[in-house]
């Protein structure tokens, strides 16, 4: 198969581009390094089945060409990060937005198959159970700018799903929790290799509020075994499915079993909200996938555990 992935040199993309060259497949990638790095394809970069363009998807005839070449396209390209989408509003939208728009058009010029990555900040301030696909959206006002992310996903969504029923274009929506794994960096806010390099470098553990917010976190490589079975399974068309970790903890105890996995000597500290991303910042207090339609379809279980993740993140950067 010849597939292409947008944002493929990025953190989920270099992963699942690896694992796709091991099948066998012939993977085209387009990039534009914004919060994606070569370094991330050193292992696949000189294989001849693998081919890069360093380009923006916003570049209409190249992402035609690519398009027309290939069998299915996993559209990962996005702004990602709460610092990315706090300090790049317009950015954020435009290529969350006006991306995706332009890879669902193209794609269906060619009715190539398309394999969205959404994202659970859709499912916005929910708190008291595991958020189901068809739950309601509870979001904040739009003077919030954190709230733009996951707008600019749900109106991604609607528009594959529109494509689906209007055009017939085979499309599967993903929704990912908190994905984390090697090659993920802390730049854009991600919590896990936070805490991890500041533990490692000895410095304080920066947890924001009073920690008693819950994440559920998914190793990388479940996460894209995942989409490549979504991908390949018919039924999977026109519907959106959660792919996480229904284990949940919270950032706090987070934060210990960084500091006891490290061995290291750094404070956990706790610092408002408002200080790390300005006044009236919203967070979740919950996100925890109900992932009984995952496990339905294509038999999803992770196979990495708290421990295991937490161990693949230290490894990796202190190589
Ligand atoms: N990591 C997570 O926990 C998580 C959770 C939910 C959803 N997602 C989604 O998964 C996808 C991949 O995220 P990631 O964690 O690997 O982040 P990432 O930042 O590493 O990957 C995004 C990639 O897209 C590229 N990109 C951005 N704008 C582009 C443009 N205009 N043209 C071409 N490339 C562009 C970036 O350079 C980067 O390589 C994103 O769509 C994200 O919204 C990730």
């Amino acid at each position: 198969m010849r597939v292409l992935i947008t944002g493929g040199a990025g953190f989920i993309g270099s992963h699942l581009a690896e694992k796709l060259i091991d099948e066998g497949h012939e993977v085209f990638i387009i990039d534009n390094l914004w919060t994606g790095k070569l370094e991330n394809l050193k292992r696949i970069q000189d294989n001849e089945r693998c081919h890069l363009v360093i380009d923006t998807i916003l570049n209409e005839s190249v992402m035609n060409e690519l398009i027309f070449k290939v069998d299915h396209i996993y559209h990962l390209a996005a702004a990602v990060g709460v610092r990315n989408i706090m300090d790049n509003p317009v950015e954020t939208l435009e290529i969350n937005v006006k991306g995706t728009e332009t890879v669902l058009r193209l794609a269906n010029r060619f009715k190539k198959k398309v394999l969205i990555a959404s994202t659970s900040e859709i499912y916005g301030k929910h708190v008291d159970h595991s958020l189901k696909e068809d739950d309601n959206r509870v979001m904040g006002t739009v003077k919030k700018r954190r709230w733009a992310y996951a707008c600019s996903k749900t109106l991604d969504e609607f528009l594959a799903l529109a494509y689906f029923d209007e055009k017939k274009l085979p499309v599967v929506v993903t929704r990912l929790f908190n994905t984390v794994g090697p090659r993920q960096t802390g730049r854009y806010g991600m919590v896990l290799p936070n805490f991890v390099q500041s533990a490692l470098l000895g410095k304080p553990i920066t947890v924001f509020g009073d920690g008693t917010q819950s994440r559920s976190f998914t190793h990388v490589s479940d996460v894209t075994d995942a989409l490549i079975k979504l991908v390949n399974k018919q039924e999977a068309e026109g519907d959106v499915f959660n792919v996480g970790n229904d284990h949940e903890v919270s950032i706090k105890d987070l934060a210990h079993k960084v500091k006891e996995m490290t061995r290291s000597k750094s404070e956990i500290e706790y610092i408002p909200y408002e200080k790390a991303y300005g006044p009236g910042f919203e967070d979740m207090e919950r996100r925890c996938p109900n992932i009984d339609k995952i496990k339905g379809l294509i038999g999803f279980k992770p196979k990495h555990d708290l421990e295991s993740i937490i161990q693949s993140v230290i490894d990796y950067f202190k190589s």
